[in-house]
């Protein structure tokens, strides 16, 4: 039997949807796992079993599926702190360090997971790995000024690096106006030591290496869920 990965992406965006309490600030994650979630909570809402949700969207893809579902929307100016979000990964490890930005919305899911009190990530078992970076490259989004320098340091440091386009050969641009470039190191062994070097290169905005943000993951796999949270 073939496993069926759109399920298992349902069932554990539906379990991380029934952690959501009336009253709470809510962020909304952006990919396929996570619509999962926010159509779920827009049902919650709809038979009231939910009420006094607020929202605040990870894309803008997300806004408008948020406005289509009629889930009320807030912003930072209001609620500087979320107390819930459901986000999805590329590629999560042992320590629950993640890899982000498959959809291209890493910034805007970085600054929603660092003011979430509960960063729920949910995944199904294909995204889980031992060694970050082994199954998936690194989103690095990068100001369109001096992107070639960016990539070539990006080269320097070991990568490979490719600049993402979208299905019609143009140069994906990001909700920020920004460029992507997916840069695959391999195995990284020390995520922490690459985060910073990322960080203090200029030109580079965000990264997709999501370290200590996710409290919890919920992974869904063909023996049932499993929920795991983190140690620190
Ligand atoms: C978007 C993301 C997504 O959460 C990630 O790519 C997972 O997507 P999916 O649930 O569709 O596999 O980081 O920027």
């Amino acid at each position: 039997m073939t496993a069926d990965y759109t399920d298992m992406k349902r069932k554990a965006a539906q379990q991380a949807a029934t952690f959501i309490r009336s009253g709470q600030v809510v962020g909304l994650g952006e990919g396929s796992t996570a619509n999962f979630a926010i159509q779920r909570l827009a049902e919650l809402l709809r038979s009231g079993e939910l009420q006094d949700i607020v929202c605040i969207p990870t894309s803008l893809r997300v806004e408008k599926l948020a406005c289509e579902l009629a889930i009320p929307l807030t912003t930072f100016a209001e609620h500087p702190v979320i107390d819930i979000t459901i986000d999805g990964a590329d590629e999560v490890d042992p320590d629950l360090n993640l890899i982000k930005g498959g959809g291209g919305a890493l910034f805007r899911e970085k600054i929603v997971a660092q003011a979430s009190r509960r960063e729920i990530i949910v995944i199904d078992e294909t995204k889980y790995s031992q060694v970050l970076g082994t199954n998936w490259a690194v989103p690095v989004e990068v100001l369109p000024f001096g992107w070639h320098s960016q990539r070539d340091f990006l080269t320097s440091l070991g990568a490979e690096v490719t600049l993402r386009l979208t299905e019609s050969g143009q140069p994906f641009v990001t909700d920020q106006g920004n460029l992507i470039v997916d840069c695959d190191f391999g195995p990284i062994p020390e995520p922490a030591e690459l985060s910073e070097q990322l960080c203090r290169r200029v030109g580079i905005v965000e990264h997709g290496l999501f370290l200590k943000l996710a409290t919890e993951v919920i992974e869904a796999g063909s023996t049932g869920l499993r929920h795991i949270k983190s140690k620190g």
